[in-house]
Formats: C-alpha cells, sequence, structure tokens
C-alpha cells in the first residue's frame, strides 16, 4: 500500500483484489489486537539483528525497514544490527580476492577485514539508513568501532585471521541515538586496542548490544522458519526450547553452521536477564510486526 493512501474510500487501492467483509473484519481484528502489545512494548527496547538471504533484496529490505519505522513510531525504541555476509562474497568476487574457508568459516586477512568494514558499515548500513529515511523515519548508522561501541580481541577459536571475540561493549552512543528518538542501525565490525579493524559475527554482536543495553526482547530474522530440528526439513520447526536444552541440540548436531552463534548468543542475553528471545523467518512480509504486535507468534521462542 502506497504511504499516502491514494484510493477514494471504499474503492480498491492498485493492486488490491476484492475486499469482503470478512475480510475488513479480519484486518479490524488485526489492528484492534495490537492494543495490548503496543502498550507492552511502549518505550521499551527491542534489539533485532537482520540478516542473511533475508535482507538479500532491496524490496524485502524496504518492507522490513517500513515495519522498523512504524514499531518506532508507535514508541518501540528499536535497534538494528545488520549482517551482510553475502555482499562481503559478492565484493571480494567483484575485486578478484579469493576467499578461504577454514571448517566452513571464512579467513579474513587485513584486505578482507577492510574490505567487510567498508561493504558493512558502508554499503550496506547506509542503504538500510536510507530506506528508513525514506519510509519517513529517523536513523543513525553506526558501527563497533564508533566510540568503540565493540571492542575485539583476535578469536582464539581457530585461525581465522581478523576475526573478533568481544572483550567489552559500550552502548553510550546507542543510548544517547535512542534518546534522541532515532533508530540505531549497528553494521558489526569491532576494533582492537591497536585501532585494527575485525570482522564479527552479527548475532553475537546483536546479543551482546541487547545484554548490554538491557532489552527486553532480541529478535534474529533469519531465510529459515526458526529452530528446525532437520535443517533441510521446514515443517521441522520447534516452536519453543528452553535455553537449558540447547547444548543438547548442539552436540548432537541438529544445530550447526550459522544458526550457532544465533542460538549461543540467545541463550547469553537470556542468562543476562533478557525477557523474550526469538528466531523468525525475515522472509515471512511483516514477520516482525506479527511476532511483536499480534497473538500469532510464530517461529521459535527461546525461553
Ligand atoms: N537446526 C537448524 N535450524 C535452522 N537452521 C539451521 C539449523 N542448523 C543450521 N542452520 C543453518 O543456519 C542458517 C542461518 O544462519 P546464516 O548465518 O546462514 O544466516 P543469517 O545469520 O540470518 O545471516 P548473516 O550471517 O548474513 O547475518 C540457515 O540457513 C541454516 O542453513
Ligand atoms: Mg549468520
Amino acid at each position: 500500500m502506497p504511504a499516502t493512501p491514494s484510493a477514494p474510500r471504499g474503492q480498491k487501492m492498485k493492486g488490491e483484489t476484492v475486499t469482503t467483509m470478512d475480510e475488513v473484519k479480519k484486518r479490524a481484528d488485526v489492528l484492534a489486537e495490537a492494543l495490548p502489545y503496543i502498550q507492552k512494548y511502549d518505550d521499551k527496547i527491542v534489539v533485532v539483528k537482520y540478516g542473511g538471504a533475508a535482507m538479500l533484496t532491496e524490496g524485502a529490505r524496504d518492507s522490513v525497514m517500513r515495519d522498523i519505522v512504524l514499531l518506532n513510531q508507535i514508541g518501540v525504541r528499536i535497534v538494528l544490527v545488520h549482517g551482510g555476509g553475502p555482499e562481503i562474497s559478492d565484493t571480494l568476487k567483484q575485486l578478484g580476492k579469493e576467499t578461504r574457508f577454514i571448517d566452513g568459516l571464512r579467513y579474513t586477512d587485513a584486505e578482507t577485514a577492510e574490505i567487510a568494514c567498508m561493504v558493512l558499515a558502508g554499503k550496506v548500513n547506509k542503504s538500510l539508513v536510507s530506506l528508513i529515511h525514506k519510509a519517513k523515519g529517523r536513523a543513525i548508522g553506526l558501527c563497533g568501532v564508533d566510540d568503540a561501541m565493540l571492542r575485539v580481541k583476535k578469536t582464539d577459536k581457530a585461525d581465522l585471521g581478523f576475526v573478533g571475540d568481544i572483550v567489552a561493549v559500550n552502548v553510550n552512543a546507542v543510548r544517547s541515538a535512542l534518546d534522541g528518538g532515532l533508530i540505531p542501525v549497528i553494521a558489526t565490525v569491532g576494533v582492537d586496542e591497536n585501532g585494527q579493524v575485525y570482522n564479527i559475527n552479527a548475532d553475537t554482536a546483536a546479543a551482546e548490544v541487547a545484554a548490554a543495553l538491557g532489552a527486553e526482547a532480541l529478535i534474529m530474522m533469519t531465510d529459515v522458519r526458526g529452530l528446525l530440528r532437520d535443517k533441510d526439513d521446514p515443517d521441522s520447526l520447534i516452536p519453543e526450547i528452553s535455553a537449558d536444552d540447547i547444548p543438547g541440540l548442539v552436540a548432537s548436531g541438529v544445530i550447526s553452521g550459522g544458526m550457532l552463534p544465533k542460538v549461543d548468543g540467545l541463550r547469553a542475553a537470556i542468562a543476562h536477564g533478557l525477557k523474550e528471545a526469538v528466531v523468525i523467518d525475515g522472509r515471512v512480509p511483516h514477520a516482525i510486526l506479527l511476532e511483536l504486535l499480534s497473538d500469532s507468534g510464530f517461529g521459535t521462542l527461546i525461553k
């Protein structure tokens, strides 16, 4: 629907199909149902991690940013943390730079770390900020280097080059932005004590930022329906799981790859007092509105 309704009352908007009274009633019910949720999240901090295939097309990004603006407009203090792995890969390819993977993880040499910073904190970050402004919201783009928000040290998990583990989080700039009515949009590159820039997993960073802010909720938007019992079977969704049951699923190999930092991050944030932690399908139109403002929560709730 266009930003300014253009059809005369009672007539169809461009692209709309016939609207029956039943459909009108359903729409009204959904709007009315939102009231307790709007009240619940009023003035509360909600951190949204947005990444993966769910953010590949301009159309998908545009729609999600409009939802973010809507939430901000009704009083939710939204913080957006974004990934952008596929765009880093594309740029490396364009520059003719080969990517080396170690156990499925990208080896980040000094030049790759620079390119990751350029793509994430530049291209991807500014495109999201611009889309928020296009939707008549107000956003500020930040990255972990700004005000040394995400201090890192070289990860000791494997020799992955300039991939950082977070050692300290400083959310002063994020709070200032929120207090000024802005939506902080955070690219997850970090900095070490020598000023070297590192690539950080965006899920891990989102969880650390949520914990440091004392956020009410952390929502991970991804490109699958949620946590699956079999990652190749979308019908195997686990709707609800206790954080204590996660290590078992990791040990048995049910949770792997890109889902690992998500569940680890959500568990850590819950241990820090986060009330709500969910993984939802960012490919579903208005997924975040359905999750936060309606009775029909979907995806995986981690408790
Ligand atoms: N048990 C599981 N349930 C669901 N997905 C799983 C599971 N185990 C592994 N995965 C994988 O995790 C992937 C999601 O993580 P991935 O890192 O690819 O995306 P993202 O974090 O949303 O994006 P980005 O890393 O760009 O920010 C899924 O596409 C799926 O292949
Ligand atoms: Mg990921």
